[in-house]
């Protein structure tokens, strides 16, 4: 019995197949229930008590090499069976699918080319800001109820620490290393504690611009905004200024476009109105100037926010600002022309 175990293990070695029925076969043979190792099995009790451990042994070992040796030819037919159905050399490459710049990207871009043309140049800041220069250099008295207007998350073991809520944050960090005149636009994303709709997300994206020199007034504020308008949404685009509040500025004011979809003759976009608000501005307020160590008697200047979200919804007719960042290719192939 031994010897057959011998002679077999040597066989089992040397298996080869050229093919999934062969295989089939060589299975069967070996390794089936009426196969030749089931057999030796069966003579198993037949073999004397003093040999009975040692053939076990082989007897198993024969059995485990047999599995092992037809599992290894197994998955070589496995490896050249998809080879050979997946390769098909005549057919044409798969397209390189191309990224497409996000809608937000190309809106901003374009905000930012604009007043680079008008002479700013670009700001950048940390998202995760301190108090200062979020609300108390931006003239927010603590526990003044115009905190309030912008919703803040705040981290809670670092009641300082917080995700800025607007980029004049930024414009505090330029005004108190910078000396005027300052010509700045600075874009970036903001947090908002707001709960999650078609029209509010948490977080969004601002181009903030702020321009100190002596002798700045509302009119140069009022034809800087006139030709970004005109730029961004046509030369036929009329613009109004209504009064408002801002903490950092004085006067204030909100801007609006007129809808450039019936063209100012009222539609539900507009609410019949026939105007559509897209930033706030105003004189920067003398106090902001004094907390950034800029002298109020000396220098003016005026400043302006928008949310690009805000211009892209209007550009481009979104209705939901949540498409914006749910990564739909769908959508975002959309503005692959706009690139
Ligand atoms: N910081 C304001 C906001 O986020 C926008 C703004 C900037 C308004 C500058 C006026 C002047 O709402």
């Amino acid at each position: 019995m031994l010897a057959k175990i011998k002679q077999l293990l040597q066989e089992v070695e040397n298996l080869t197949a050229s093919n999934a029925e062969e295989l089939e076969a060589l299975r069967i043979k070996y390794l089936s229930k009426k196969g030749i190792i089931n057999a030796l099995m069966a003579d198993f009790r037949n073999v004397p008590a003093e040999q009975k451990k040692e053939v076990g042994m082989k007897l198993n070992e024969l059995k485990n090499h047999a599995q092992e040796r037809i599992n290894t030819l197994k998955e070589a037919f496995e490896c050249q069976d998809n080879s050979a159905t997946e390769l098909d050399l005549t057919r044409t490459a798969y397209p390189i699918e191309l990224g497409t710049r996000h809608p937000l990207s190309i809106v901003r871009n374009e905000i930012i080319n604009i007043f680079n043309r008008l002479g700013f140049t670009i700001a950048d800041g940390p998202e995760v800001e301190d108090d200062w220069h979020v609300f108390s250099s931006m003239n927010f008295p603590e526990d003044h109820p115009a905190r309030d207007m912008q919703d803040t998350f705040f981290i809670e073991s670092h009641p300082d620490i917080i995700l800025r809520t607007h980029t004049s944050s930024v414009q505090s960090r330029v005004m108190e290393v910078s000396k005027p005149p300052i010509r700045v636009i600075c874009p970036g994303r903001v947090y908002r504690n707001e709960a999650i709709s078609y029209r509010a997300h948490c977080f969004f994206h601002q181009v903030e611009g702020l321009y100190i020199d002596k002798n700045v007034s509302f009119t140069d504020l009022k034809q800087v905004l006139l030709q970004f308008a005109q730029e961004m949404f046509g030369p036929e685009t009329k613009i109004r200024l209504r009064p408002s509040y801002f903490p950092f500025t004085e006067p204030s004011a909100e801007m609006d476009i007129s809808c450039d979809i019936c063209g100012g003759e009222g539609c539900p976009f507009c609410k019949y109105t026939g105007w559509v608000e897209i930033l706030g501005c105003g004189m920067v307020d003398p106090a902001v100037l004094e907390a950034n160590g800029i002298d109020s008697k000396v220098y003016t200047g005026y400043a302006f926010g928008m949310g690009v979200e805000r211009i892209a919804n209007l550009k481009y007719k979104v209705k939901d600002l949540r498409m914006f960042s749910e990564n739909d290719t769908r959508f975002l192939e959309e503005f692959e022309a706009a690139n």
